[in-house]
């Protein structure tokens, strides 16, 4: 049974009828731009073929009920009482978008809902945008709000933010709420524009999780903003986003060996992944593998947020025939890495990956070869 009929089943079995809509939000993997969403720079992300899927109907009363399958668990809440804490985590997301919803001025009704997905969670990649983005959607629906991707995914950053206490950037949100089949998303993340890119033609995507995590992520997560945000007030510039490599090598013996080796990193990637969208658009994946390959190594030796299972199974896959370039992915510490894969070797590649990294970890990695598809979306039950 698919997740979609999942939801649409037990829907069916809790609240005695048939759900009247479907909303659907996915999970993603960045191709390339890493940590440089909130120096104001460029990613480059996937919405990926793991979601999140709420199946529901509409209340009349300012209620919400919701079921979730994979926590086996009920959250019910007020969107006119918003306290925070008072509710498992999955369920401070949903509540936390109400709260930014209503921050931004919009008029909510609650509903009755039956949540899963399949996005591993911790993983690195974005099960909780993923929860936010259908949450956004389910509210949509049910109080009349148009869908507007970028206002979605800046609420739903506001509620990671600001609810959850998490200091992320807009990567995520925005991907869950705006990608685009086949493609990956160019996002801009200062003026929060998004292109789509198409994928070199012949390519697989290949998720590989490390099955590793980091515990402190949060406290490292922001003391790497730090060290950016100091480089870029040496250059009196708002973000590091004004800065080019040239002129970050001109005062390296003026900054402190780290900040400059942070800095460093965030304008080199900036600049591979606006390179990254111009050899994609002439479908060459061989230049874009490099480019992975160049993105890991910075963040391993100048950004310093891999571990070890990450370097080692990047290793493993760039040393694959069928691999055109790997790097980790996501905030870093543990969870993912991608490798851009020769979509007919894609399964032996998966199999020769986990076999030696099993041999050097004694571990296994978990494997999503995944295309590329869109983001948020509802679609009408029609029958499960
Ligand atoms: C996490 C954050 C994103 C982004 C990445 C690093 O996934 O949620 O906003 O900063 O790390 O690129």
């Amino acid at each position: 049974m698919s997740l979609r009929e999942q939801v649409i089943t037990e829907f069916q079995h809790r609240f005695g009828e048939a759900p009247t809509i479907v909303a659907r939000a996915p999970g993603r993997v960045n191709l390339i731009g890493e940590h440089t969403d909130y120096n104001d720079g460029f990613v480059m992300p996937m919405a990926i073929n793991r979601a999140v899927w709420i199946a529901l109907r509409p209340r009349l009363d300012p209620y919400v009920v919701v079921y979730s399958c994979d926590m086996d668990e009920v959250a019910e809440f007020s969107v006119l009482e918003m306290v925070k804490g008072r509710h498992s985590q999955w369920a401070e997301y949903i509540k936390g978008v109400a709260w930014s919803m209503q921050e931004a001025g919009l008029t909510l009704k609650g509903w009755d809902g039956v949540i899963a997905g399949d996005v591993p969670i911790g993983a690195g990649l974005s099960s909780s945008a993923a929860v936010e983005m259908a949450a956004a959607r389910a509210f949509g629906h049910t109080s009349g709000i148009a869908w507007q991707p970028v206002e979605a995914a800046k609420m739903g950053q506001k509620t990671e933010n600001e609810w959850i206490g998490v200091n992320s950037g807009i990567m995520d949100q925005t991907i869950s709420a705006g990608g685009v089949e086949d493609n990956a998303l160019l996002i801009d993340c200062r003026w929060l524009t998004l292109t789509p890119v198409p994928l070199p033609p012949e390519t697989a995507v290949v998720i590989m999780d490390t099955m590793t995590r980091r515990e402190l992520i949060g406290s490292e997560y922001n003391v790497r903003r730090e060290q950016c945000e100091t480089a870029a007030k040496f250059f009196n510039v708002p973000a590091l986003r004004d800065v080019n490599p040239a002129q970050i090598e001109a005062v390296k013996d003026l900054l402190e060996d780290v900040v400059y080796r942070r800095a460093k990193h965030v304008v080199t990637e900036n600049a591979r992944t606006l390179e990254a969208a111009d050899v994609m658009r002439a479908g060459d994946a061989v230049q874009l593998g490099l480019l992975m390959n160049a993105s890991h190594a910075s963040l391993r030796d100048d950004f310093e947020v891999t571990n070890n299972a990450l370097n080692v199974i990047v290793e493993i896959a760039q040393a694959q025939p069928a691999c055109y370039g790997a790097r980790m992915t996501g905030g870093g510490f543990g969870g993912c890495a991608v490798a851009l894969v020769k979509l007919s070797e894609a399964e032996a590649f998966a199999s020769a990956v986990t076999a030696e990294y099993e041999k050097r970890q004694s571990r296994t990695p978990a494997i999503y070869v995944s295309t590329a598809t869109d983001g948020a979306s509802i679609s009408p039950e029609v029958s499960a």
